[in-house]
């Protein structure tokens, strides 16, 4: 058996707090990290997934910051951007500059393949108000993204389907984990509320799963963004979304890959006042139902 860690959103480098749907508490991302630091010398992953949201701010010293954090964590890792990351013309550059070292062919969409486990890493553009696709946002996009990004759409350019299927082709010998920011599915019913904040799903989801059921070597499509867990099995396809770092439940998964599966677990930090911290009465919701933490995905 050997293991990754799925983390997602960890908004670092933001000294404003706010709420999702629990407090959104980006303060105490430095102590959260520490604690994190030390959990993952005990778990011992073979690399860490970070599934977007990386920064809070749009600047190259909040990208380079970041950068330090999850370098400080001691392990390999994989990083994409996310709405968060991936704002303005530059931010892709400085993104890149920054996570050289991490990205394989030192670009944003990346494929790689670890003991037998291929990985595909997308990094899906903004779709405008006149349906155009863009890698940056619209200004009044720009400009609301820190209070809430509601609204805004978020889609995968042809260019990379087009390169999702000539590697999927290359590699279809391989048992392939799809990894992006956006979900490809939207919140299951069963975890929706009133009154529940969506930040929203990937606005071309239908053209990816049609891409992808046509592999059926690709197992799981690793998402965050939504700030909630779930795992929801579609086709035979597993779509795990990871909650964020700041907000309650503040876990990640443990996903162990033995010869004929993989299992995801999901885990809390061994500090569990910064979960507490976060919990608003009544909203624990976004920790999952026992199907949205653990899941067995066949191999065979
Ligand atoms: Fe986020
Ligand atoms: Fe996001």
């Amino acid at each position: 058996m050997w293991r990754f860690v799925h983390l997602s959103d960890t908004h670092l480098g933001s000294v404003v707090d706010g709420q999702w749907n629990n407090r959104f508490l980006c303060t105490m991302m430095p102590d959260v990290m520490n604690c994190l630091q030390r959990d993952l010398a005990e778990l011992n992953p073979d690399f860490i997934l970070v599934t977007g949201d990386i920064a809070s701010h749009q600047t190259r010293d909040a990208t380079f910051a970041s950068r330090d954090w999850l370098d400080a964590l001691g392990f390999p890792y994989y990083p994409m951007g996310g709405n968060h990351d991936f704002v303005l013309e530059e931010s892709r550059d400085w993104f890149i500059e920054a996570f050289l070292d991490r990205l394989p062919g030192g670009d944003t969409v990346y494929s790689f393949t670890h003991k037998g486990i291929h990985f595909c890493v997308l990094d899906p553009w903004w779709k405008w108000t006149d349906d155009a696709l863009v890698p940056f946002s619209e200004a009044p996009v720009r400009e609301s993204l820190a209070i809430e990004p509601i609204g805004s759409r978020w889609a995968i350019p042809p260019h990379e389907f087009a390169w999702l299927e000539e590697d999927l082709e290359v590699y279809s010998r391989y048992p392939t984990i799809i990894a992006l920011h956006f979900p490809a599915i939207p919140i299951p019913k069963r975890l929706k509320r009133k009154g529940l904040k969506d930040a929203g799903h990937l606005d071309n989801g239908d053209i990816l799963l049609d891409i992808l059921s046509a592999h059926p070597q690709v197992k799981a499509v690793c998402t965050g963004h939504v700030h909630m867990h779930f795992i929801e099995e579609i086709d035979g396809l597993m779509h795990i979304a990871t909650g964020a770092m700041p907000e309650f439940p503040t876990e990640y998964r443990d996903v162990q890959v033995y010869k004929d599966r993989i299992e995801i677990h999901t885990c809390g930090l061994s500090d569990t006042s910064f979960a507490s911290r976060s919990l608003i009465p009544g909203k624990d919701f976004t920790a999952g139902t026992e199907s949205d933490r653990t899941a067995v995905i066949p191999l065979v």
